[in-house]
């Protein structure tokens, strides 16, 4: 529902509670370092960053992130490799107005990122979907595939996945790296919670591979700064690169953000993202552990391994339940979810769902998890 004064995109009543929305708690995005960070360049006096940018991306800009890339990665992050874009889903969708024509193969992973798939839909892709496990998307699945079709890419969430918060382990990347050199496709992929890590270090991410020609890393602020900066980046081959940069849309309209970018920047440089994130870190660490207990409280039925990072619990009901009916029940209860069918490209998984530990404080998450038994317990 939306009203004509409407600032969100997500705007509940207040008594609902929805558990399956993947967006930050409003009280934990940084008005104070973003105000600074813009405060700095307007005292500057320079006016640049209001004018239509270059193409890749303010150079400055790029210069900051790439030092906080190589630290944050552990690897030799250059601004050369990075192109900046209004965020993931914005990089997305200019790949595949780029690199793909309507009917194109794509393999994601099942399941995938319910969102990326809609924008796999507005170009006319054909989505196949690769199993996975709790190792994430399995090399021998994606082998048998590749026998029958290529793809144009492969889409992943190597880190921390959407919905199901597993890790492609490190053996893993390098077989699909090689896979990918062999069959030659482009691996997308995208490690938008790659920093939200609480109990597990990750792999290297795929940016480590990022001079290869088949593999783009794309990354955002929006989980480890705000949503609403509508910033991110794609890290990638200068040759890949030409590509994004030469095309129409930044021709005419310049680069994207450079108005946002300068005040990131200044974030950046004051060293108040990397504070940004042990902030979260250790808010959302709280948060897992406190709906784990609840979960294990009000709804021990439930099957889930415990996210080790990102946002999401991916778990399997009993009784092969159907989530999506759970979730038109649960309405009444003023209660949310997401099921597992959104994420699935074949129709499956709907004894699935989906719950975001990160948007609501303690209180709201034991009556959310509470009304959810509530529901279960009232249809039995
Ligand atoms: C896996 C994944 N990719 C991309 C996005 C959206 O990223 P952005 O806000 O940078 O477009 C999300 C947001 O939930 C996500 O979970």
């Amino acid at each position: 529902m939306t009203n004509s004064l409407q600032t969100v995109q997500i705007n509940l009543p207040p008594d609902f509670i929805d558990l399956g929305r993947g967006d930050p708690a409003l009280s934990l995005l940084p008005l104070d370092l973003l105000r600074r960070g813009a405060e700095v360049r307007f005292a500057e006096g320079d006016p640049s960053f209001l004018q239509y940018g270059t193409e890749q991306g303010d150079g400055r800009f790029r210069l900051a992130l790439a030092d906080f890339l190589s630290r944050g990665y552990g690897l030799d992050v250059r601004p050369e490799n990075l192109f900046i874009t209004n965020g993931i889903s914005n990089g997305l969708d200019l790949i595949c107005t780029l690199f793909t024509q309507s009917g194109d193969t794509i393999f994601v992973e099942e399941p995938s990122y319910f969102l990326a798939l809609r924008i796999f839909t507005d170009h006319h892709l054909h989505v196949v979907s690769i199993d996975t496990d709790e190792n994430g998307l399995i090399p021998a699945s994606l082998r048998d595939h590749l026998a029958e079709s290529r793809p144009k890419f492969l889409y992943l969430i190597p880190t921390f996945q959407n919905p199901t918060g597993h890790t492609l382990t490190q053996e893993r990347r390098d077989e699909l790296i090689q896979l990918a050199r062999e069959y030659d496709f482009m691996i997308l992929a995208d490690e938008v919670y790659h920093f939200l890590k609480y109990t597990q270090k990750p792999p290297k991410p795929f940016a480590a591979y990022a001079d290869d020609k088949n593999v783009i890393s794309l990354g955002s602020f929006s989980k480890i700064l705000a949503p609403g900066l509508r910033l991110g980046w794609v890290q990638a081959h200068p040759e890949t690169l030409k590509l994004l940069v030469n095309c129409g849309l930044l021709d005419s309209g310049g680069g994207l953000n450079p108005f946002t970018s300068a005040t990131v920047r200044g974030a950046i440089e004051s060293g108040g993202l990397d504070q940004n994130i042990d902030k979260l870190v250790d808010v959302y660490r709280e948060r897992v552990a406190f709906m784990d207990s609840c979960l294990r409280k009000y709804l021990p039925e439930f099957v889930y391994s415990i996210p080790r990072g990102g946002y999401f619990f991916w778990a399997r009901l009993p009784n092969q339940l159907d989530a999506a009916e759970l979730q038109k029940r649960a309405e009444p209860f003023r209660v949310g979810l997401r099921p597992g069918v959104r994420f699935s490209s074949r129709g499956e998984l709907r004894d699935y769902i989906r719950l975001c530990f990160v948007f609501y404080e303690s209180e709201q998450i034991e009556d959310g998890v509470r009304r959810l038994k509530q529901c279960i317990e009232s249809s039995k």
